[in-house]
């Protein structure tokens, strides 16, 4: 592996990607790797990167040589960012050993380099600091843009103009939005590779990273029980469902400039459904892997106004309690007509998945805050025990569900007898529930992400074409959304969502899980 890196990290055995050496002269040089998080004052960057950084460094799994620099336009010490990142850092792994300890030798690797976004004269300063710290022949540099996607471009020129590795390699993590629909995608990714080359660049997609959606191949690939049953002999419908209990408190500005389509479907659970539908890949290697979701992807008819309902929450009050609107957030402007809410049909039009609707709904402020993946099971056919479930034999049918969050589980709803004399059928549950099974914590998905960005893992991050077909699918809808101004059905603070999206699941023969 990468010098001071454990091999047992990479956990696929698989070549760790060097672009601009080869492995063997690599490992036994000794290396700086630096860390540079590109809007660090940031809400993301304080919530998710830094503490992931530390999570990493927590478990060794960072380089023996090492800094992290902080680099955005207020103006900080290296003192203050310690400050300011000391107070979300937690130890999730083991709370009573050395952590304050791990914590302050943690700090004592990160500083911090007040710059403009867009001046090359900024970035040269911070390459001479990065230099002060770099040991050993060779320097690695990865730079996290944790800002908003219209200073990307000038980051990325500054950066790889003025502060890019003159002996290792240069990765760069690109947080989305990767544009907002095909057209400002292209351009963003042309603007992107007059600088890096694309296996330079790390797009990510936090999804990819999160501990169920990973097991997802696991599970399908490695039992024997699951895989054969994964077409549409066996499966009646897939449901992709993302749900939050609260709404855009705080990023108004951002959201309604995205809207729910953009900001989850597009992205979070068109991947997930991609990882889903796959077909076996040739290995676990990044491009194989990559090559047979963009074709589940290049499979997939694009969107319809029909497939799709749109909602947005109102305000509500509920035990003297009253819940904002959407449009009551200053930023928001009072006549708009971004979702906040969305459900969608998709098909795939390849011999696998021929005729399955595959659902997604994805909404803010909604009664409860979850993340699934649900498979519901045809009927069985001739079934001996029909008379046994009543009336409704749809509530008998298998389904297999993916709970990626909260409280992580994978559980199996069958039917059995209840044990007596009689013979009465009974609903339950094989359940792995991933807190009673395993006692460890699960780690954050940055840090799964940023620990294969160091290694130079893409496995998990999003390749260019991928995104060209994914935005291909969403493109024109989102147009016709906006060009004929449909306006988004109203659904209380709070609530399951507009009803809008039980008669689209219904005309599919649909109920949602
Ligand atoms: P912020 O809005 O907090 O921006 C990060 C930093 O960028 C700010 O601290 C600020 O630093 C600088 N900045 C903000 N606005 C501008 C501007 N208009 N022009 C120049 N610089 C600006 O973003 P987040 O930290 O929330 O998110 C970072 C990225 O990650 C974004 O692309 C976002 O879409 C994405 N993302 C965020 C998530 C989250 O939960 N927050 C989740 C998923 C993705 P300074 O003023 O000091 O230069
Ligand atoms: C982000 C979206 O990508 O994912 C947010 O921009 C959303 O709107 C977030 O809240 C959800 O991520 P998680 O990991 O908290 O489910």
């Amino acid at each position: 592996g990468l010098a001071g890196i454990p091999p047992a990290k990479n956990h696929f055995g698989s070549q760790l990607g060097e672009e601009n050496f080869p492995i063997s002269q690599s490992e036994h040089v000794e290396s700086t790797l630096s860390i540079t998080v590109v809007g660090a004052s940031g809400d993301l960057a304080k919530k998710k990167i830094f503490p992931a950084l530390f999570a990493l460094y927590y478990e060794d799994c960072l380089p023996k040589n090492f800094v992290v620099f902080g680099y955005a336009r207020s103006k900080m010490t290296s003192e203050e960012l310690r400050n300011m990142i000391s107070k979300t850092l937690t130890c999730r792994i083991d709370k009573s050993a050395n952590c304050k300890d791990k914590m302050d030798q943690f700090l004592k690797r990160c500083f911090y380099h007040s710059g403009q976004y867009d001046s090359e004269e900024h970035f040269s300063e911070l390459d001479c600091k990065l230099k002060e710290k770099e040991v050993g022949k060779l320097s690695n540099r990865l730079f996290y843009l944790s800002i908003p996607p219209n200073i990307f471009v000038d980051v990325v020129r500054c950066a790889s103009l003025r502060a890019s590795s003159a002996n290792g390699w240069t990765r760069v993590i690109v947080e989305k939005p990767f544009g907002r629909d095909s057209e400002s995608s292209g351009e963003l990714t042309r603007c992107l590779k007059q600088y890096l080359a694309e296996e330079q660049i790390f797009r990510i997609d936090h999804y990819l990273g999160k501990e169920l959606v990973e097991n997802l191949s696991v599970l399908r690939f490695s039992n024997l029980v699951f895989e054969p049953l994964w077409c549409r002999n066996y499966i009646r419908n897939v449901q992709l469902i993302f749900s939050e209990d609260f709404g855009t408190e705080g990023r108004g500005g951002y959201f309604n400039n995205y809207g729910i389509i953009r900001d989850i479907m597009q992205n979070h659970l068109l991947q997930i459904l991609a990882l889903f539908a796959m077909e076996t890949p040739v290995s676990l290697d990044a491009e194989d892997i990559r090559n047979e979701k963009v074709k589940v992807l290049r499979s997939m008819r694009p969107l319809q106004l029909e497939d799709v309902v749109v909602g947005q929450y109102k305000g509500h009050s509920k035990g003297g309690k009253s819940y904002p609107a959407y449009i009551d957030d200053p930023t928001v402007p009072q006549d708009s007509l971004t979702p906040t809410f969305a459900a969608a049909a998709l098909f795939i039009n390849n011999a696998r998945w021929d005729g399955v609707p595959f659902l997604m709904k994805a909404g803010k402020a909604l009664h409860t805050k979850r993340a699934e993946i649900r498979v519901q099971f045809r009927h069985v056919p001739g079934n001996l025990y029909k008379r046994n479930f009543g009336t409704d034999l749809d509530k008998a049918t298998n389904e297999l569900v993916l709970r990626v969050q909260p409280d992580e589980a994978i559980y199996l709803k069958i039917n059995n007898k209840v044990p007596g004399l009689g013979m009465r059928l009974d609903r339950s549950d094989l359940n792995l529930l991933y807190r009673a099974r395993y006692t460890r914590e699960i780690p954050d998905a940055y840090e799964r992400l940023l620990l294969d960005a160091i290694e130079g893992e893409r496995r998990l991050f999003i390749r260019s074409d991928e995104l060209v077909a994914a935005w291909d699918l969403f493109t024109p809808l989102l147009n016709e959304l906006e060009e004929r101004k449909i306006a988004p059905e109203l659904y209380p603070y709070g609530s399951r969502g507009p009803v809008g999206a039980h008669y689209l699941a219904a005309k599919h023969n649909v109920r949602w899980g």
